[in-house]
């Protein structure tokens, strides 16, 4: 079979995005992978950084292959035993591979379900704020990471545990120009889990932990210029990934009822509009692969009572632009502290998880 027969397509359903089908074709694709580095980050590209492979069942007997397919894609693969983790949730073969799973050790219950659970259209609700759990991966780390990529082991039945995609370069594409200009140089304020700045634990007036340095919050831009494609897109988060403390926007009023959380709100709206959103239905075996540069995700709910959800991540880090040149990585602690130190039980936090 000739390389022609690894057609990139569209996704269906999907403003955006880039598809491959892997199936019978996985060697294939593989071995082209490893003759030219360039060609999978160049369909990333090519779809505005979401690239979906269908039908990749090899990964999930040799789960390497999906941290060396993780490598294509930049310079470090992040180690989950060298960054702050929990040991259940670091694969136990690869530790770049990070669990994500309602099945022990790992545990994680699912994001929880909007209210309404569906839209007056008997819809899946997508847009903010009825949709919540909107967010780039690890925004709370400067230098933020690249790329993920999604692996589908154990997947619930269509109609839940979708994964949700918004396409950042054009949402911005579709602001009003005043308030491209209002965003120009601003920064959002992001926070690391589990510190009790989200919106919801803010409201609660639960004490917020003092913080050590390498867990606290982060500024990033509202509008990041994707180092690759040197283009615009929004970059920010919604209830429990900023910092609705002393955020979410820097510069602006803080809290929940402040200027700043009026100018999330609007952006987050508009981000997640229909027209820039793609719903993902996972099928066993898809790998997901979305640069959390220029478009964020939202996981949903499933019935995690009667369905194993088995999920495998990986990180890729190491080209973020010019903008965090030289930097220190944020979130790796002083020698003798825990990362998790401290933190809270996260029962705010099931929000945002992917
Ligand atoms: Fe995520």
């Amino acid at each position: 079979m000739g390389n022609d027969e690894l057609k990139l397509q569209s996704v269906p359903g999907s403003p955006f995005g880039v598809m491959l089908d892997a199936a019978n074709r996985e060697n294939q694709l593989l071995d082209r992978a490893a003759a030219n580095p360039d060609w999978l980050s160049g369909c990333l590209k090519q779809g505005n950084g979401l690239l979906v492979i269908r039908r990749m069942a090899a990964i999930a007997d040799r789960p390497e292959i999906l941290v060396s397919l993780s490598h294509q894609f930049g310079s470090e693969v992040e180690n989950y035993r060298n960054t702050p983790t929990p040991a259940t949730m670091i694969h136990e073969s690869q530790a770049q591979i990070l669990v994500i799973s309602n099945l022990p050790p790992c545990e994680r219950q699912p994001p929880l379900r909007p209210d309404p659970p569906v839209t007056e259209s008997n819809t899946l609700p997508v847009q903010f704020p009825h949709r919540i759990g909107w967010h780039t991966d690890q925004s709370f780390r400067r230098p933020p990471p690249d790329i993920s990529l999604f692996y589908g082991v154990i997947v619930p039945p269509h109609g839940q545990g979708q994964t949700l995609f918004a396409d950042g370069y054009a949402a911005y594409q579709g602001l009003p120009d005043e308030l491209k200009k209002q965003i120009e140089g601003v920064n959002g304020l992001h926070a690391l889990l589990g510190t009790g700045r989200t919106k919801a634990a803010v409201r609660s007036g639960v004490k917020p932990m003092k913080l050590q340095p390498h867990q606290a919050s982060q500024l990033q831009p509202l509008v990041r210029i994707h180092p690759i494609t040197r283009r615009p897109a929004l970059y920010l988060c919604e209830y429990g990934q900023m910092d609705w403390l002393d955020g979410p926007i820097a510069g602006m009023e803080p809290g929940p009822d402040g200027e700043g959380a009026r100018l999330l709100h609007r952006l987050m709206t508009h981000y997640t509009r229909e027209d820039y959103t793609y719903s993902h239905e996972w099928n066993t075996a898809d790998l997901v692969i979305y640069d959390n540069r220029c478009l964020v995700h939202c996981g949903t709910w499933f019935d995690a009572e009667r369905y194993d959800r088995l999920m495998w991540r990986t990180t890729v880090m190491g080209n973020p632009g010019p903008e965090y040149a030289g930097e220190e990585k944020s979130w790796i602690p002083a020698s003798g502290q825990g990362y998790l130190d401290g933190l809270g039980d996260g029962r705010w936090d099931n929000l945002t998880r992917s």
